[in-house]
Parts: structure tokens; sequence; C-alpha cells
């Protein structure tokens, strides 16, 4: 699959299988992402893949119950992988605050992004969650407080048949030639 295409297959998973994923396939993804740029190279970021069915269950309870039980879909995923914020570098943060930009979460999004993709090339499915309750996963996976949990992705065969088709902004409203 050309990498256009892979952009363009990608969609959000909400419904998975039960087949589990093996090792070696979670390692390229996490491989992807550890070869994601950072801004000073600072690659502030650390994966904890959970996938043992106890963990997963009591991660996923507490992660996804109440305000945050939208995204109870994601109990089913066979992986779910909790990505741990850390600090840049201090030449990162020294320019970040200079110029009132974040870089460790766009350096984030971008490692993130990278594995997600692999996943897709894998024949993957997966989705972005930014909506759980943090301070509780925080908690269970005993993540320093001085760290961000931002994100978690849910990974695993898909159980549905996404639609290729996309709803987003014409090219025409997000970009333009000067
Ligand atoms: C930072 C971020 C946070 C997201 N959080 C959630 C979420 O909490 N729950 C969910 O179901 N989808 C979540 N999504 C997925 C988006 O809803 C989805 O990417 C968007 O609607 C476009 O659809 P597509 O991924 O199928 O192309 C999130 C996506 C991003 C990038």
């Amino acid at each position: 699959m050309s990498f256009f295409e892979l952009v363009k297959k990608r969609r959000s998973c909400r419904k998975y299988l039960s087949r589990p994923i093996v090792r070696e396939t979670l390692q390229r993804c996490l491989e992807a992402a550890r070869l994601a740029p950072s801004a000073c190279n600072s690659q502030p970021w650390h994966f904890i893949v959970v996938q043992g069915k106890f963990l997963k269950d009591e991660l996923s309870r507490v992660a996804f119950s109440g305000v945050h039980s939208m995204n109870s879909f994601a109990k089913e995923a066979p992986v779910l992988v909790v990505v741990v914020r850390n600090k840049s570098l201090y030449s990162a943060q020294l320019g970040g605050q200079l110029r009132g930009t974040q870089y460790n979460l766009i350096d984030l999004g971008i490692a993130c992004q990278h594995l997600i993709l692999q996943a897709q090339e894998e024949g993957l499915g997966s989705c972005w969650i930014g909506w759980f309750d943090e301070r509780a996963v925080k908690k269970i996976l005993k993540v320093p407080r001085d760290k961000k949990v931002d994100i978690i992705i849910s990974l695993g065969y898909s159980g549905e048949k996404l639609q290729e088709v996309k709803t987003r902004k014409l090219l025409s409203e997000i970009s333009e030639f000067r």
C-alpha cells in the first residue's frame, strides 16, 4: 500500500475482534513511534502497552466509566496503548516558553500517528482516545504525578466495515497558495 493509500484507508475503529495481536506486530508499531521526530530530539514519550486481561479490564473500567463511558467500546480492544508525555529537554522547553508553543504535545501527536499508521499497515484497527479519567489511569499504572497521559490508543483487528469516505473540510478551506 502506498503511503497515500494508507492515510486514506485509516479510520477510527470502535469495534474490535478478540483476536490477539502478536508481540512482533506491536513492536513494529512502537518502532514506528520511536522513529518520530521531536523538538530538540527530546523524544518526550513513553508507551505502556496494556494487553494482559486482568490489567486491561481494570484499566478500561476506571478509564471509561461515568462521564467517560462514551468510550467504553475500547474495553473490547485487545490492546490499549497508554501514551505518557514527559517533559521535553530543557532547550525545547525554553524555546517553547519563548514561542508560547508546547512542543512536547506536537511531538507526542506525531509519534502517536506514526504508531497508528504502522498499525494500519499491519491490518489493525485503531482509535485515538482523548476522553478518559486520566487521574484513575495514572493511579492504576503508577504513572508519576509530573507526567501527563493525554491519549490512549486502542488497537485490534477490526470487527466493523469502515467506510473510506471521510468527512473533512475542503482543501480550499484549509489551504492556500501564495
Ligand atoms: C486527539 C484526538 C482525540 C480523540 N479522542 C477520541 C475519543 O475520546 N473517542 C473517540 O471515539 N474518538 C476520538 N478521536 C477520534 C476522532 O473522533 C476521529 O479521528 C475523527 O472523528 C475523524 O474520524 P476518522 O479517524 O475515522 O478519520 C480522537 C482523535 C484525536 C486526534
